[in-house]
């Protein structure tokens, strides 16, 4: 039996599904029976993730969309996942990106819009059109961010990152504020390196058995969005693995 089967029928969205990271959730809520609607870039990309994963595509909904842009677009996806499934329970915003930029006074202003736009406004507006959809149903709704460790304090040559991050700390908290009264929990999860692997071919001669899987962080994701994680909003989670 699932560990959660309360969730088993529920409807979440999963932003960067194709990811690393957004296919090992899509593979967990899967398994939990969770009917899903999955965003990506590219949506070429993210059908061949799903194959590999042995995800039968007929039973997914899937919308390629830029969600750094285009806010209509995005708002029209979640007026589809509505009258396909009827209501949006969960929201993953799993899409995001590294780029370091150099010393702030030598950093090219494109880094900077590059990783608020990739990380902050992509949670920024898919939450926004999802809450809405969640305040006019009266879903109490779980929505998890993914954060970063380098979200808490800022580091040498990765200050848009950085930046970024903490924004999606205050937007969580933010959020877990604004939505309390709806019955909707808005929390974020810190990973430090993810398992995945473009880092073991950056870092190889890293101890990778410290890094923390995508699976290990699913499965946090999984417990925030279940029934047990009720009365926790506006946390913001570390998950570091060892390291
Ligand atoms: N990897 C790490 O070590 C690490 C550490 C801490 C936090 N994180 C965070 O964890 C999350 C997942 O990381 P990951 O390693 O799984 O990253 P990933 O493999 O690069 O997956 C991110 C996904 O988001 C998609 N995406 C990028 N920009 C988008 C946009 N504008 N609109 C829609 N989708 C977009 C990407 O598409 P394309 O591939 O086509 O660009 C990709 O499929 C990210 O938020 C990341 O910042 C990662």
């Amino acid at each position: 039996m699932a560990i959660y089967p309360e969730l088993a029928g529920k409807v979440a969205v999963i932003s960067g599904a194709g990811g690393n990271l957004g296919i090992a959730v899509t593979r967990s809520f899967h398994a939990a029976d969770i009917k899903l609607a999955l965003v990506d870039l590219r949506e070429d990309s993210l059908r061949q993730r799903l194959r590999e994963a042995n995800l039968a595509l007929d039973q997914m909904l899937i919308g390629a969309l830029d969600l750094t842009q285009k806010r209509a677009a995005i708002d029209e996806f979640i007026g589809r996942v509505v009258a396909h499934y009827g209501k949006v329970d969960i929201l993953v915003n799993v899409a995001g990106g590294f780029k370091a930029g150099g010393p702030v006074h030598e950093m090219d202003e494109e880094v900077w819009d590059f990783m608020m736009n990739i990380n902050a406004k992509t949670a920024f507006l898919l939450s926004a059109a999802v809450v809405r959809s969640m305040v006019a149903h009266k879903t109490r709704g779980r929505i998890v961010n993914i954060a970063a460790r380098a979200a808490l304090s800022g580091l040498p040559t990765i200050s848009g990152y950085s930046a970024s991050k903490s924004a999606v700390l205050r937007l969580t908290e933010s959020m877990a504020a604004e939505l309390a009264e709806y019955g909707i929990t808005v929390n974020a999860v810190m990973p430090s390196v993810i398992d995945t692997p473009q880092n073991r071919r950056s870092d190889p001669n890293a101890d990778h058995s410290r890094w923390v899987t995508p699976e290990s962080l699913a499965e946090v994701i999984l417990f925030l969005v279940s029934d047990s994680a009720r009365d926790i909003s506006g946390a913001a989670i570390p998950v570091y693995g060892r390291a």
